[in-house]
């Protein structure tokens, strides 16, 4: 009886000492080839390309781990939650909630703007990604150790990290090369190939009904209202690098705002109930608008326009009751439509791999 307990004893410390010290090592990838290829990137006819760009360089094999990571819940604390979840490809890489804001579109997300975020709190796209991993508002990233061991347990990630980035062993795959690859493929979620950029170039023509919606959109035709929206909306990306507070809310003080906006970031009160001015490329495939979802259509959205919204000390000179009639405000809506670009969901490189 009692060598065999001894040797079962010693098999159970050695085991026991073992299984760590493999785990410590992690596993060599050296074997697996490192040669990665530039990311032939198309931008689209409406757009030069981002200034922004030259800081990242893409690669085919970076892209593909990060639209990987992209659509895998396994980044989530609960693996219940991807960046997809809340960023829909069929609404515009928007469409989620977080606690209390809209997802805002990935579209177009690597050219400048006045900080990311609704609010503008992060000046570079990997500091914000690192936000949305981080934040327990979003996808709460588990600790090193763990998402290590989530990642090595799959078939693929290791192979990809190394194929990215060359990494020599999985002990060496962290949260940075996360960030790096989910920014490579965040790049190339481009869009700038919607009816409007075919009639700029001369290709198509807009309907009688989403001309007028365009004159008055860009105050091009004095015998129709200006609708004022080029001031902030301005092409070729349909937004501005600034924050304005378009009158949604009514109130009587700065303290009123439920959401601060850009004022939660710089402690201004005439800062409170401004937010970003975002793109209105591909808006027509949303469902719900503005920073808190507040409206569900874009009916609602030029109604409320037409209606001037609600006046405050630091409310945006441009906004006014427009006086729209129903005809106009649905040729405003046409033209909008005109914004969508369904080249984008044809791109295999941006199709969910799972
Ligand atoms: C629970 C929903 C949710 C999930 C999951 C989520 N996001 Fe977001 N995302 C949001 C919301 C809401 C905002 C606006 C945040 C704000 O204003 O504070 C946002 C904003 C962003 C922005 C800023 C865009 C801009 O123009 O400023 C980026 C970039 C982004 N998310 C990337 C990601 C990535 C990458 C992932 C996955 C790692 C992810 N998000 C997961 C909801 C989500
Ligand atoms: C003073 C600048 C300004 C003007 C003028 C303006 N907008 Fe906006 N627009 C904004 C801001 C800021 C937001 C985001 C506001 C928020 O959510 O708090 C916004 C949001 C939107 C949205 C919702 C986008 C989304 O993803 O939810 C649409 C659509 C829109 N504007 C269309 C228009 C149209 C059409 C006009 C002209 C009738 C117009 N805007 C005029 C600043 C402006």
């Amino acid at each position: 009886m009692r060598p065999i307990i001894i040797l079962f004893a010693l098999l159970l410390a050695l085991t026991g000492c073992h299984s760590p010290t493999i785990k410590d090592e992690g596993e060599d990838l050296t074997g697996i080839p490192y040669h990665p290829k530039p990311y032939n990137l198309s931008i689209p006819k409406g757009l030069t390309p981002s200034p922004w760009l030259d800081d990242h360089i893409l690669t085919e094999e970076g892209v593909l781990l990060g639209k990987y990571l992209f659509y895998d819940p396994i980044l989530s604390v609960d693996s219940t939650v991807s960046c997809a979840t809340c960023h829909r490809p069929a609404e515009s890489f928007s469409g989620g909630k977080g606690k209390s804001r809209m997802a805002l579109t990935l579209l177009n997300v690597s050219y400048p703007r006045s900080g990311y975020g609704w609010d503008g709190r992060s000046k570079r796209l990997e500091e914000h990604i690192s936000y949305m991993l981080n934040s327990t508002m979003y996808l709460q990233l588990p600790d090193a150790p763990l998402i290590q061991k989530r990642l090595i347990s799959t078939a693929y990630y290791p192979k990809m990290f190394r194929k990215a980035f060359g990494i020599q062993n999985t002990t060496e795959i962290n949260s940075k090369y996360i960030v790096a690859a989910l920014s490579q493929f965040l790049n190339i979620l481009l869009s700038g190939d919607s009816k409007y950029d075919k009639v700029v170039r001369g290709e198509m023509f807009f309907t009688p009904e989403e001309q007028d919606g365009a004159d008055m959109f860009f105050d091009a035709n004095p015998l129709l209202p200006d609708a004022e929206c080029a001031h902030c909306h301005i092409p070729p990306l349909f937004y501005s690098e600034r924050f304005a507070n378009n009158g949604l809310d009514s109130v009587k003080n700065y303290r009123d705002f439920t959401d601060p906006g850009r004022g939660g970031i710089t402690g201004i009160s005439s800062d409170s109930g401004k937010f970003r001015i975002p793109t209105i490329r591909n808006v027509a495939l949303k469902s719900s608008f503005m920073h808190d979802g507040r409206l569900q259509s874009l009916e609602e959205v030029i109604q409320f326009y037409n209606s001037g919204g609600h006046r405050f000390d630091n409310y945006s000179p441009f906004l006014h009751p427009l006086g729209l009639s129903e005809y106009q405000e649905h040729a405003l809506l046409s033209f909008l439509q005109t914004l969508t670009d369904s080249k984008l969901r044809e791109n295999p490189d941006i199709e969910s791999p799972f």
